[in-house]
């Protein structure tokens, strides 16, 4: 049997994770392929670390990355190392030297991947991904492959699992947005620094890739609207139960009156909506296409152990086509679509205000909703007095109309605080 050999840029919770799997599944991936595959060379920054890798492949480690990507024996290069530089680089030196890609890099892929893509192209090698969004989930292959034939309307998920952990606690637990947050740092389920995840750039370079997919159009990360969820209170989980949501923290790309609107934020989706049960730190991705109508991927979108199976899968697709002497799909950004602003963006809000408890109040509020054309769907008042609130639900309007009726509620002399606004999601179309 042939063997086609593999050089690996990182060895960290990924990296690691891809070596057990190749080992453990060696027989198994052998006879599926049609070749063996093996590891002959691994690239790392310190080489005294102690690593949970297969005995023999410890003699592989290297600290210079650019053995792997020039090594002439190197027939597929496995990029789990993350960052732009200098993996951009060592890439791009991959790709000249004849080598396919198999990467998990979804910072590089949602801001740089032009370059690597027409650089592969040029040179008639592979680029695969399946590891840079959602994990363990088979997303992107669906995607690029399954529904190649489909015309695709939306695409809204949950891509950060931290998130969605912290979110789920505050849910179900009633807990603040902190003591959700100090959880998932003791579970270890958060980086170092929890900043790409929490204020949602981890999601919104999802958000890009999945963008491009879905509409044959470049979208980068710097193109997609973007709000976390460290201001997501306690009190505003409370309420969208009671009018029957959940909140999640949703990346969205959807076909938006022929631009693509591409958006990561905090929302309230119906509890009956397939997303508002993905719980913990689970991910799951909802397509709507024309004819399919919807699906949904559901899964693991973190972890060694998941996101090894996607890099070892895509792997095994370039193997094979490495024997058959074919190539997989490129990239596909045959359309120019625009990239809609967020004020042109449509959704239904939550809006919460604090308001006097007067006469008068709700025909004051209600006329600042229809001089900005925003049509209210549903208003209740919460508590008398100080403490009064006005909880309401619009029907779609457009983020500009919402942004002008929020300036002059802040006005009205009977609104003493907008104390929160939210998009609401699944709904209306
Ligand atoms: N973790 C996940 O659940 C997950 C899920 C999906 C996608 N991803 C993506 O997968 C990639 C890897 O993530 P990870 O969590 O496995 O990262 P990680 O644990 O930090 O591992 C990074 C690895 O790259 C090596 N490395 C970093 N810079 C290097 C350099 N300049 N030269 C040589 N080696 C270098 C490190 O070496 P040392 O070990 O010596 O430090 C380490 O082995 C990232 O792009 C990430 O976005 C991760």
């Amino acid at each position: 049997m042939k063997t086609l050999r593999i050089g690996q840029l990182g060895c960290g919770i990924v990296g690691s994770a891809v070596l057990r799997l190749l080992d453990h599944n060696s027989y198994d991936i052998a006879q599926r392929v049609g070749a063996n595959l093996d590891v002959a060379k691994i690239a790392v920054r310190t080489l005294s670390k102690e690593r949970d890798i297969p005995g023999g492949m410890t003699s592989h480690l290297t600290t210079d990355p650019h053995e792997v990507v020039t090594d002439p024996a190197v027939d597929i290069v496995v990029e789990v190392m993350g960052g732009i530089e200098p993996t951009r680089a060592l890439l791009l030196e991959a790709i000249d030297n004849g080598k396919h890609i198999v990467t998990a890099n979804k910072e590089l892929l949602a801001s740089l991947g032009a370059e690597l893509f027409d650089a592969a192209e040029a040179k008639g090698v592979d680029l695969y991904f399946e590891a840079a969004v959602a994990g363990g989930i088979p997303l992107i292959r669906p995607l690029r492959e399954s529904l190649a034939g489909e015309r695709i309307r939306k695409v809204m998920g949950i891509v950060n699992g931290t998130t969605n952990f912290i979110l789920t606690r505050m849910s179900e637990e009633g807990c603040s947005f902190a003591e959700a947050l100090g959880e998932a740092e003791r579970l270890g389920y958060t980086e170092l620094d929890p900043t790409a995840d929490i204020e949602g750039f981890d999601p919104a370079a999802k958000a890009a890739i999945l963008a491009s997919l879905a509409f044959n159009t470049r979208v980068v990360s710097g193109d997609v609207y973007r709000e976390g969820i460290a201001d997501i209170t306690a009190q505003d989980i409370t309420y969208a139960k009671r009018l029957g949501y959940e909140v999640k923290l949703l990346a969205i790309a959807e076909q938006q009156n022929g631009e693509v609107a591409v958006r990561v934020h905090p929302a309230m989706i119906p509890a009956s909506h397939p997303l508002a049960s993905v719980r913990e730190n689970f991910n799951a991705v909802f397509v709507e296409g024309e004819d399919v109508g919807e699906l949904m991927f559901y899964g693991r979108g973190a972890g060694g152990p998941p996101t090894s199976v996607s890099v070892v899968g895509d792997v095994t697709t370039v193997a094979r086509n490495i024997l058959s002497g074919g190539r997989g799909p490129g990239a596909s950004w045959y359309r120019k679509t625009e990239v809609r602003s967020i004020e042109a963006m449509f959704s239904q809000y939550y809006v919460l205000l604090n308001v006097a408890d007067r006469p008068g109040v709700l025909a004051s509020v209600a006329n600042a909703f229809g001089s900005h054309d925003v049509s209210i769907a549903s208003v209740w008042q919460e508590g008398i007095g100080d403490q009064a609130q006005l909880v309401m639900i619009t029907h779609r309007a457009r983020e500009k109309d919402i942004q002008a009726t929020l300036q002059e509620l802040r006005d009205l002399e009977a609104v003493t605080k907008v104390a929160s606004v939210m998009r609401v999601e699944g709904g209306e179309a």
